[in-house]
């Protein structure tokens, strides 16, 4: 089986992360920080130790501020909802994933927001200019994809961050398909927010992820309980990370997405990246000029500078669930087809309702994988073809 699914999670996790949850679950796997005996304050350092190490990854000087979540969907959550007061409004783009639109959306149905949606260009890539004049009297949030999980187009945070500090604003980052894969300073970036998932880039199980909250981001609670700290008090403690980390955190899933999150330093996130853009050119060469494809985002090999190896395309003639279906049934290739939980983004590109097939390599992946796939592909587009003569 040739797996091309890695934006939606990332397999094989590199194998040290299968060994240290294995062996940390066996042997040293007591509730941190909620005794005092060895097992648990041991099992305090390695959540703390990830903590550090995420605060590292991205920039952070203050590792207290690293909140663990379940996922991305769980970070940006927490975010939106502990952040956004009545009356507020919020600019956001049509390349955000439904974790974003979908709480954006009941906040506004329910009358507490309103939220402009700024549009890409039709390569998915957004404007800072755009976002800037989107920007009005009650605005309090910027919030932007870091990357787009249809394109993998990279978005000019640093810019919108800019203008944001500017204005006074909170600016808020979902690099649930950029962590772990391409640079990110929330300090040099200006970013207040950030939220982020374990299983993708970072080689982390499921069940693991994050938000960072920055100084100029007041985020209350929405869960409140045991924190192992001022247990005597009724109140729950206003110190981060306590503040957002009611309950027995997965302190499993911590020790995979540490040794992850290692497994990204040892090896190199500038090798990963350059891995990754090696095999979104064999992607793009290998049916590039074949008309009988649609290809989605910008399509020249030489644009995939600023890009995670993504690639959503289409067959002509053919549904794209039916095209997956077949590179599953036939070729044992794995990628997904629809709308990735990302309709607006499909509405940009031109692709909605049906959506696109979507490639996406991962470090595991081989040129070999690529070229299996292209011949595939084209194997597909030929029987199509063949069955409209
Ligand atoms: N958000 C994941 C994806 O893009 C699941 O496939």
């Amino acid at each position: 089986m040739i797996y091309l699914d890695n934006a939606a999670t990332s397999f094989p996790k590199p194998p040290q992360v299968y060994r240290a949850m294995d062996e940390f679950f066996r042997h040293r796997a007591a509730n941190p920080g909620r005794a005092g005996y060895r097992l648990s304050t041991e099992a305090e350092r390695e959540v703390e130790g990830t903590r550090k190490i995420l605060a590292d990854l991205f920039g952070a000087s203050e590792p207290e501020r690293m909140i663990f979540t379940l996922n991305a969907t769980d970070a940006i959550n927490m975010a939106l909802k502990g952040l956004l007061r009545e009356g507020d409004h919020v600019v956001t783009s049509d390349l955000e994933h439904n974790s974003v639109t979908r709480p954006l959306r009941g906040l506004e149905k329910r009358g507490a927001i309103s939220v402009t949606r700024v549009n890409a260009s039709q390569e998915g890539i957004l404007d800072p200019q755009a976002v800037k004049q989107a920007v009005g009297p009650q605005t309090r949030l910027i919030v932007i994809t870091h990357a787009s999980n249809v394109l993998g187009t990279i978005q000019p945070i640093k810019e919108i961050g800019r203008l944001a500090r500017e204005k006074g604003l909170v600016f808020m980052v979902d690099a649930a398909q950029s962590a772990g894969v391409w640079p990110i300073s929330v300090e040099d970036d200006l970013i207040d927010l950030l939220a982020f998932t374990g299983h993708k880039g970072l080689f982390g199980p499921p069940g693991t992820g994050g938000l960072y909250v920055g100084k100029r981001a007041e985020i209350l609670p929405w869960r409140e309980g045991g924190t192992g700290t001022d247990s005597e008090s009724p109140i729950h403690p206003e110190e981060m990370p306590f503040r957002l980390e009611g309950g027995t955190p997965n302190f499993l899933g911590i020790t995979g997405l540490k040794t992850g999150a290692e497994f990204i330093s040892k090896t190199g996130m500038d090798n990963i990246r350059h891995h990754g853009r090696q095999l979104l050119m064999a992607i793009l060469n290998g049916i590039k000029g074949d008309d009988r494809f649609i290809l989605y985002g910008p399509s020249e090999p030489s644009d995939t500078k600023d890009r995670l190896p993504i690639v959503s395309l289409n067959i002509k003639g053919l549904e794209p669930s039916v095209a997956g279906g077949i590179l599953d049934e036939t070729y044992g290739i794995a990628a997904r087809s629809g709308l990735h939980c990302a309709p607006l983004t499909h509405q940009c590109i031109g692709s909605f309702p049906q959506g696109t097939l979507r490639i996406s390599p991962g470090y595991f992946n081989t040129e070999d994988d690529i070229s299996q796939l292209t011949s595939a592909l084209k194997e597909i587009a030929s029987s199509v073809n063949a069955a409209a003569k």
